[in-house]
């Protein structure tokens, strides 16, 4: 065939994109166990870092080292509408995103609950119990919500009293740098620390100001301090928790928790 004849350029085309899709398949196929493995070492990293137990030493700590303290929590799997413990779902298989996208595993939110914008949510969520003297110390809960250009995925533990924000983190964004994604800066992180979800009354009350909190104002104990120049991201972040902390997240979770707290053994 002449090199000048169009059916040899197509051949040369079409082959070329052959074998080229061919690489990009075998290596998206071949790197997956290691993408998966990276996925599952840094959100046992930042539950870890949630559970208060990550030793002074951790950046010499060998990936080995961290996964035995994380495999030591005690994870379990709730079922978020009935409020209670699911025992017939493992927690170290269990995965929240897939039962999401799962018609059988998944409920669609109702329009007026979804502040957070996520259409539908799985039925059950994996939460770590973080036990101290025979008493649990901190509840680490997975959350998610959408931010202004990507679904923001992040944990937030609560102390004993089932209130008080222990610690938060976001591991998971896709906002602009420098802008949206402030909210994984520790320091900001760090302000979390002692707020609390809601009132005497009962009504939940967190969200991030729009400016510096206060620290003597009355909504003090509420608020975190805004994000400068992130006011969307940062309204993302309220309605996150407030969904997730609501009625049609895990609050009855958490008032079956307060009439009937669980029992180490009870997993
Ligand atoms: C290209 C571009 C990217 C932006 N990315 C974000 C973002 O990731 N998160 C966010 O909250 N605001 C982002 N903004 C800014 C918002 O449009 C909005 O101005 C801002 O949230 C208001 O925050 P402020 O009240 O603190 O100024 C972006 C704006 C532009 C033009």
């Amino acid at each position: 065939m002449s090199n000048d004849s169009p059916l040899k350029a197509i051949l040369v085309v079409l082959t070329v994109a052959l074998v080229c899709s061919i690489m990009v398949s075998v290596a998206a196929v071949s790197l997956r166990p290691y993408q998966l493995a990276h996925q599952i070492f840094n959100q046992a990293q930042h539950i870890v870092k949630l559970a208060d137990l990550m030793p002074t030493n951790a950046e010499v700590l060998s990936k080995k080292e961290l996964m035995d303290i994380f495999l030591q929590l005690d994870a379990r799997v709730i079922d978020i509408d009935a409020g209670r413990f699911e025992k017939n779902l493992n927690p170290v298989t269990f995965d929240q995103r897939n039962a999401a996208a799962d018609p059988e595993r998944n409920i669609t939110i109702p329009a007026e609950y979804d502040v957070a914008r996520l259409g539908h949510r799985s039925r059950f969520a994996s939460v770590y119990l973080v036990w101290d003297e025979g008493r649990v110390k901190r509840i680490i809960f997975p959350i998610h919500g959408q931010g202004m250009w990507s679904t923001l995925y992040g944990y937030l533990a609560l102390q004993a009293d089932l209130n008080t924000i222990a610690a938060v983190t976001f591991y998971e964004q896709g906002e602009t740098p420098g802008l949206g994604t402030q909210i994984q800066l520790p320091e900001w992180q760090a302000k979390w620390q002692g707020r609390q979800l809601w009132d005497e009354t009962g009504e939940l009350r967190f969200r991030i100001a729009t400016g510096s909190v206060a620290p003597d104002s009355a909504t003090a104990r509420y608020e975190v301090d805004a994000l400068s120049g992130a006011t969307v991201t940062a309204n993302g972040i309220t309605n996150l928790v407030r969904y997730w902390f609501g009625e049609h997240g895990f609050q009855p979770f958490l008032t079956q928790l307060r009439e009937t707290p669980p029992a180490r053994a009870d997993n």
